[in-house]
Order: structure tokens, then sequence, then C-alpha cells
């Protein structure tokens, strides 16, 4: 008799989620009476009470990606369901990410490319460009990520300040306690910042334009963070000079404005898209079910669940 607990997997992650989750569990793709732990990847499904409803066995959901605005955690651990996400084995390469957009932002990357492949450099050289020399950066969401950021920035000789929900205490950057005071003293604003409707819309058309004519926005943390009609406007009206965005409000669609516009970068939420890291993160959603199930409690559960974790370790 097959005695493996059953797991429904949602959305499709690498191949070794799939393998990983066969070799441990009876796997199945639709809700049914026997699953107590769901398997989430790619954050379209948003799991909240009413979808958990279709689980009256649940106990854990383990979800692909450090980010999890689609999951209503606080709700989910009030009914005693434990989630986890995917930290820290991203971290680096989402940092990497943000540091190379920025630079191709800047400096104009892929439109030198552009530019080279049309022959045009037979003709005369490419125009000069923007620099990253003097600027200071905010970054707004100072956390894993945010610092590894701050730590490649300060090896490229920048200034870096910040705002977040509280200052870091590890940290000699500059605190801001407001968005906009950040804006104001900063040309270059990094948004980490996670998404939900704590941080919806707020770089808002006055942040944007504090950040002046020379003023650079890049995204690598969740595109409802910015109200992306305001940026199309500031980017239009050469309010703020360029934006290099991987994140956007409503992926995979991209207002047509923003693609259009020849002045800033565009990457498709590539953040964490490397075999390497992506395969890292497989192995968490599936590590975190080996081990609860195994009694080992949850590896990486989000900081709503910890105290319900706790609770639960106590028996
Ligand atoms: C992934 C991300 O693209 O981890 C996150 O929060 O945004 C990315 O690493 C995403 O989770 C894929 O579903």
């Amino acid at each position: 008799m097959n005695n493996k607990v059953t797991v429904c997997a949602v959305g499709n992650g690498p191949a070794l989620v799939d393998q990983g989750l066969n070799e441990h569990f009876t796997v199945v793709r639709e809700a049914n009476l026997e699953v107590r732990g769901l398997a989430v990847c790619g954050g379209h499904t948003r799991i909240d009470s009413a979808f958990v409803e279709l689980f009256p066995r649940l106990e854990i959901v383990s979800s692909f990606g450090v980010g999890y605005d689609h999951i209503d955690a606080a709700a989910l651990a009030k009914r005693g369901i434990v989630v986890t996400h995917t930290p820290d084995v991203l971290t680096g390469e989402v940092a990497d990410l943000a540091l190379g957009l920025l630079i191709a932002t800047v400096r104009q990357l892929p439109q030198v490319d552009r530019y080279l492949r049309a022959g045009k450099w037979l003709e005369r050289p490419y125009p000069l460009t923007a620099t990253l020399r003097g600027r200071k950066i905010g970054i707004l969401g100072l956390g894993r990520i945010g610092k590894a950021i701050a730590r490649r920035l300060e090896a490229c000789d920048l200034e870096i300040e910040y705002h977040g929900r509280k200052p870091q205490s590890d940290v000699k950057y500059r605190y801001h306690p407001t968005l906009l005071g950040l804006a104001q003293s900063c040309d270059v604003l990094m948004v980490v910042a996670s998404g939900g409707a704590e941080t919806r819309h707020i770089v808002n058309q006055e942040v944007l334009e504090a950040l002046g004519p020379d003023g650079i926005v890049i995204n690598v943390g969740r595109g409802t963070v910015i109200d992306e009609a305001a940026l199309v406007a500031a980017l239009r009206d050469r309010k703020i000079l360029s934006a290099g965005l991987d994140v956007f409000e409503a992926e995979p669609r991209v207002p047509a404005e923003l693609i259009a516009m020849d002045h800033v970068v565009l990457l498709p939420h590539v953040g964490s898209a490397s075999v390497h890291t992506r395969n890292a993160m497989g192995q968490l959603v599936v590590d975190n079910l080996v081990s609860w199930f195994g009694g080992k409690g949850a590896v990486t559960p989000v900081p709503e669940c910890q105290a319900l974790v706790a609770a639960k370790a106590k028996g």
C-alpha cells in the first residue's frame, strides 16, 4: 500500500521540483481531500483563505521565490497552515542582476549593442552617455537582497542611503524615515521592496520627480511598488532620465508606452533566473516539504508563520 503523503503541485518550477516531489510524495495537480502540502511555483495563483478551503487537510504551503505577495500568509497562519519561501539562495543572483541593470541603464548598454548591430558605428561613434560616477544611490528596502546590492555598490565607490520600515542596526548607511526624503537626497532610486498592500504605489509621481532630471529608477523588487502610470509620465516628460525595470505591475504584460521608449532598459523578470539559482530555489521548495512531513519542521518559514512553527514544534 502507498502511504506517501499527498502533495499538490501548483504551477511549474524547475524539473528538479517535480523529480523531488515524485521521489517523496504522491503528487497531484488538482485539489483533493488527501492533500496535506502544496508546492507553489509561479506567482500567478492567489493562495488565500478561499483557495485553501479546497484542501481541508492542508498543513503547509511551500512557495518558490523569496517574495510571497500572492499568498495571504497571515490568513493561512491563522488557520494553522505554515507558509515557506526560498530566501538566501537567490540573494547574490538578484543583487548581481540589480548592479548589472543599473550599469546597463546609466551607460545604455542595450542601446549601444543595438547601435553596433545596426552598423551605425561605421558612421560615427555612439554619443556620450550619463555616468554612475558621483551618484548617490537610494535603496528602498534594505533587506537581505538590498544589503547585497549595497555591498556591490560600495565596491563601485558609490554613496548609499536607504529607506525602509525601520533603520537597520548593522549598516552605516544614512537612513531616511520617509521615501520622499530619500528621493530628494539621491539621484538613483533602487527599488528592492517586496510587494503587497503596504508598498503598493509608494513610488508615486512626487517621489519620482524628487529624483530630478538626472534621476534613474531601478526596480528588481515588485512592479506594484511603483505607480507605473506615473513612471511612464515622468519618463515621457523627461522629469527623470531613465529607468531599468525587471518587474512590472501586470506581468507578463508591459505597457506599450514603455516598450516604445528607447531611454529605458526592460527585462522580463529574470532577477533569479539562472539555472544554478532556480535549481537551488526549487530544491528548497522540496526540502521544506520533506522536512515538514519528516517531523523536522519547516526549513524557511515566512515571518508571519514563525510563531506558528515554534508552537507546532513544542507540540
Ligand atoms: C522569481 C522572485 O522570479 O523570488 C522572488 O520573489 O520574484 C523571483 O525570484 C519568482 O519567484 C518566480 O516565480
